[in-house]
């Protein structure tokens, strides 16, 4: 079998994105709003997002420079510490993607593209109306990479969770089926997740049991 060898030390950033994005799939995507000080509304989407730990319940998403700046999230995030992660699902596709657009530091996506809001409980920044799941989260820090390029890999803890009524399975779970979350690929790919199928883990997974006592509930 033959294949193409890349070390990360020999290849442009481009390239290294371009890996990265098609190896690491399928990514869910953070759909985040935010608030800066002046009380403006933000809205964009991150597929660089991932659980940080289970208990706390801590997500990190990972926001590059744009043009030598914070982008906006990253920025309202530090400053005003409250924001909302929705998970992407069938029929939010093209408003996320809207939402990516570069706008003025003053213009919200969510009047730019007419997304309705309501409300968080606990943070500042309001929720998408409607999005079938929300998490409310409380910044907690940020790491900085990177050199003429930065990159900021910003730690939240989630407060509050908004699970709609009937995606709830057995009262514990979030059922896939119904929530049909959509995944990012590389270049400009995403996925369904239509094709759902079930497997035992052969060890007793957290949601059963306590990993460092072996109880189970
Ligand atoms: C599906 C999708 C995933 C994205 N993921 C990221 C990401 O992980 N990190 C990032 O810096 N930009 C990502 N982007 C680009 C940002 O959404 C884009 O730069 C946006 O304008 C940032 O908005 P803001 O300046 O309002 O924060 C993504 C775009 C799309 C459509």
């Amino acid at each position: 079998m033959d294949y193409r060898i890349f070390n990360s030390d020999e290849i442009d950033h481009q390239q290294c994105y371009r890996l990265l994005i098609g190896s690491i799939v399928p990514r869910p995507i953070a759909w985040v709003s935010s608030m800066d000080e002046d009380g403006v509304p933000n809205l964009a989407p991150f597929s660089f997002f991932s659980i940080v730990s289970h208990y706390p319940p801590l997500v990190t998403i990972t926001v590059g420079e744009k043009e030598k700046h914070h982008k906006d999230t990253s920025a309202n995030i530090a400053a005003t510490k409250g924001y909302v992660i929705h998970t992407v699902t069938e029929g939010w596709e093209n408003q996320m993607n809207e939402s990516s657009a570069s706008l003025p530091r003053n213009v919200s996506e969510f009047e730019h593209i007419g997304i309705e809001t309501e409300p968080s409980d606990l943070v500042d920044a309001p929720r998408i109306k409607g999005c079938p799941v929300a998490m409310e989260c409380e910044y907690q820090q940020t790491l900085e990479f990177g050199d003429d390029w930065k990159t900021y890999v910003v730690i939240g803890k989630v407060l509050r969770w908004h699970v709609r009524e009937d995606l709830m399975l057995d009262d514990k779970y979030v059922n896939p089926h119904l929530l049909k979350p959509i995944g990012r690929l590389g270049g400009p790919r995403y996925c369904h997740t239509d094709d759902i199928f079930e497997m035992q883990a052969p060890y007793v997974q957290p949601d059963i049991g306590h990993p460092n006592t072996g109880e189970r509930n």
